[in-house]
């Protein structure tokens, strides 16, 4: 039995407007009938599960959320299988994730329990928000958003006494508009995202807002994203604003940063090192310098770059943008980025077996 009160939307999206909208819903666009939510109060801990209508929040202006940017949230996908069923991916790995951002955001825990019960409550009301993939190359999905803001009325700066959970999900396709083409990738010059001891590793909305100003750049220079290295010595490649970066090496390796302080613990990135092995590569999770993947890709010996997450999937780099160099990795997509793309949609979409165990039924 859930512990999630269903206060059912008395008037959902008409179905052909829901119908409409899955067929090319875009990403981040648009939001299904339901949220779920749960309240935390110091007294009551986590109380008050409940899954009610989509729609806007009432807030006091001055929850502590607007203030200090305590929050924190989560990415997850929904897929439809052929036989109707819908699933979701790793989510034991959101729901400690979530919690590691929540210690380090001073944010309450949440049980990995009342996490995936939030979902199993919000998606099983919503089921017919999850789009059918109309091809293997398509990745339409339910996109998940789990979030955590702090809601107590106090301009003091401490941690919230109220926090409220939430999880709303939005129908998406690609991430990135244009089809499975290269993007390309601006070195940002003036701004790092995360240093020794800060929040790089947390999913908090402090990295994405701390991120913009470097992405306006990318965008400015034509490109779809920007990549941040080491605030340390500029050195070091980190992560892109949203993203994992992964490189392939001529013999046989799977390059990606090592996790630290600065780089956020990616299940897609996780699972794509698990599947390395079975692809023929060798995963090597460590530094990784802007001269050693300039030098490789102009040698030859670094053979593919690719960015990857929830929302990108697998998406291949065709060329990065420095101020004083580009690397250049070509039109197409690599060979073995794209096979790791397909490996993974095919588990994700129930096409492959799952040897790892890692779909989840919902
Ligand atoms: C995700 O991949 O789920 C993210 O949260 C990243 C964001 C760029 C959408």
């Amino acid at each position: 039995m859930t512990k999630f009160a269903v206060l059912k939307n008395v008037q959902p999206q008409p179905e052909l407007v829901r119908e409409n909208i899955k067929k090319d819903p875009g990403f981040g666009l648009y939001f299904t009938d339901h949220m779920a939510h749960v309240r935390y109060t110091l007294d009551d801990g986590w109380h008050a599960h409940e899954v009610k209508p989509y729609g806007p929040l009432v807030l006091d202006p001055a929850a502590a959320v607007f203030h200090y940017a305590q929050e924190i949230f989560e990415g997850m996908k929904v897929y439809r299988h052929a036989d109707g069923s819908v699933w979701t991916f790793r989510p034991e790995r959101n729901a400690a994730r979530i919690n590691k951002s929540a210690e380090r955001l001073a944010l309450p825990q949440i049980s990995e329990s009342d996490f995936i019960e939030s979902i199993k409550a919000l998606v099983s009301l919503d089921q017919q928000w999850v789009p059918t993939p109309e091809s293997e190359a398509d990745e339409s999905s339910l996109y998940l958003r789990p979030f955590m803001i702090a809601t107590e009325r106090f301009l003091g700066v401490r941690s919230s006494h109220e926090v409220d959970y939430y999880v709303i999900a939005s129908p998406a396709g690609p991430y990135f508009s244009g089809g499975i083409k290269p993007v390309s990738i601006w070195l940002s010059q003036n701004f790092n995202r995360a240093g020794a001891g800060g929040t790089g590793f947390a999913k908090c909305g402090g990295n994405y807002a701390g991120s913009l100003a470097a992405q306006n750049e990318a965008a400015a220079q034509g490109c779809q994203q920007v990549l941040f290295t080491d605030a340390a010595e500029n050195k070091y490649v980190d992560e892109l604003g949203g993203m994992n970066l992964m490189l392939v090496t001529k013999d046989g390796r799977l390059l990606t940063p090592e996790l630290g302080d600065s780089i956020l613990d990616g299940v897609t990135r996780r699972s794509l090192l698990d599947l390395a092995p079975q692809l023929g590569l060798q995963p090597e999770e460590r530094k990784i310098s802007v001269d050693e993947w300039r030098e490789g890709a102009a040698n030859g010996n670094i053979v593919e770059a690719f960015a990857c997450g929830t929302a990108a999937v697998v998406t291949p780099i065709g060329r990065v943008i420095g101020s004083e160099f580009t690397i250049d990795h070509g039109e197409e997509p690599g060979e073995k980025t794209m096979e790791f793309r397909k490996t993974l949609l095919d588990i994700q979409y129930g096409r492959a077996e799952d040897k790892n165990n890692w779909m989840v039924r919902l």
